[in-house]
């Protein structure tokens, strides 16, 4: 137990550029089970494809028995077939799409557009979606976070710096993945909620002046990764900017939309989740799995049920300010091992070479990032004062704090 412990403490102190590419490239990777395994791409091409072959002659030599409706990897496709043979009228998309009330174009419909059931056409079965691109330009990356001048700061000048470390992680990545490059390029929609103008938080002004880091830190390290990864990244950190990519996306039926165009992954925090579900309901209800939500302490499952908390919030706490979502526990990317369920998600540490011999001195830092939390503190600090010097950043401080030497 503490061994596990403290591998996943080490597994945090450890994290170079190219594990915390290992650690990306695994999560977009890692689909959730409801997550549809498609590309933007993928399925504009398999759309296109279908259209030109709906006459096709695989239904028009159609024999039930050519249909596998039990293969394991595909456990929903009896059941959306059922599905389809009493409802496909419930949508004209449907039949837009091809489908005819035959049993025939069914199949084809959810194998070729929705990847409920084993390919149709045999041949045509690996349509290769597009790939990623890749881009090693710093200055691109940097155009992608321009709707805001102050908000970026700190995260700007932290890409900035570790931009020739990740280029080297990167490079080490790809000599232990050869096919590194040969993977869906997917279109990601990242919204730095906790930024936004509107919670008032003014944590991109206050990132100089001793104001919370750590979402910074992680958020930073994402936005490199997905880049240099190869996918169509968008970042947001105000709302109207979100809501004009996110309108891209709508999706006003049950079928994929007939140009291909969807969203693979959404990255946000609590606050933007919460922004997202208040205002814009639909586009939360129908890409509810594909959230995943920066959450640097993680989220338990106690506090992820609505039920549970309610039924406990006398043992565990009395609000439930953050928690309440109701998400898969792995989409939540904590940057602290507090607990399996969550999915890992750190930051690059950055090391040094060092050759000198570093003199200790007898130094306290205090974490109190904002007045209110010095609150009653003096006795305690006094005591650390009788020993040695005391060191904090407070961000919201005008006064001049007690020196303690
Ligand atoms: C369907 O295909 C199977 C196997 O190829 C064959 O035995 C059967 O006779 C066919 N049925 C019809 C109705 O063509
Ligand atoms: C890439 O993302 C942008 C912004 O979300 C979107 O407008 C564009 O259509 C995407 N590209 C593709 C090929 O889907
Ligand atoms: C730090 O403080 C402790 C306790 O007062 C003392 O024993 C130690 O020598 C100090 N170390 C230095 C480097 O000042
Ligand atoms: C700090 O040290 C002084 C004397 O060196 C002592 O009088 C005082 O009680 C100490 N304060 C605390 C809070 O320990």
């Amino acid at each position: 137990m503490v061994l596990r412990k403290l591998r996943r403490y080490i597994r945090l102190l450890l994290c170079s550029c190219v594990v915390i590419f290992l650690v990306i490239f695994l999560l977009l990777n890692n689909h959730l089970p409801q997550q549809a395994p498609t590309s933007g791409h993928g399925t504009s091409t398999r759309i296109k494809h279908l259209q030109s072959r709906s006459t096709s002659p695989f239904c028009s030599q159609f024999n039930e028995t050519m249909l596998n409706l039990d293969h394991e990897n595909f456990p929903n496709c009896r059941p959306k077939m059922e599905w389809m043979r009493d409802n496909w009228e419930t949508h004209a998309c449907y039949s837009e799409l091809g489908v005819d009330g035959s049993e025939c174009s069914s199949f084809v419909y959810l194998s070729q557009i929705e990847q409920h059931c084993p390919p149709a056409f045999p041949s045509h079965s690996n349509i290769p979606p597009a790939s990623v691109i890749q881009s090693r330009k710093l200055e691109e990356l940097l155009l992608l976070l321009s709707d805001s001048d102050v908000n970026y700061n700190f995260i700007k000048s932290r890409i900035t710096r570790l931009f020739p470390k990740w280029i080297q992680g990167i490079n080490e990545l790809q000599n232990s993945i050869p096919n590194l490059w040969n993977r869906p390029r997917l279109n990601l929609i990242l919204y730095l909620g906790f930024l936004s103008h509107e919670t008032g938080l003014k944590f991109g002004e206050k990132s100089t002046t001793g104001g919370p880091l750590g979402e910074m830190v992680q958020w930073a390290d994402l936005i490199t990764s997905v880049f240099i990864l190869g996918h169509n990244v968008s970042i947001s950190s105000e709302w109207n900017s979100f809501k004009t990519k996110a309108d891209e996306y709508e999706n006003q039926g049950p079928c994929p939309r007939l140009d291909g165009k969807q969203v693979d992954l959404i990255f946000t925090d609590i606050m933007g989740l919460r922004r997202i579900k208040r205002k814009k309901k639909n586009f939360f209800t129908s890409n509810k799995c594909k959230f995943r939500m920066l959450d640097s302490f993680g989220t338990h499952a106690e506090f992820n049920s609505n039920a549970y908390f309610k039924a406990h919030s006398s043992q565990i706490g009395g609000k439930n300010a953050w928690g309440g979502h109701e998400l898969a526990l792995q989409q939540f990317l904590t940057m602290y091992p507090h607990t399996d369920d969550n999915t890992f998600l750190g930051f690059v540490v950055e090391t040094y070479d060092f050759h000198e011999t570093v003199a200790r001195e007898n130094i306290t830092v205090v974490y109190g990032k904002e007045k209110y939390m010095w609150k009653d503190s003096e006795p305690i600090l006094q005591i650390a004062a009788n020993y040695t010097q005391i060191h904090a950043t407070v961000a919201d401080s005008d006064e001049i704090m007690p020196a303690f030497h």
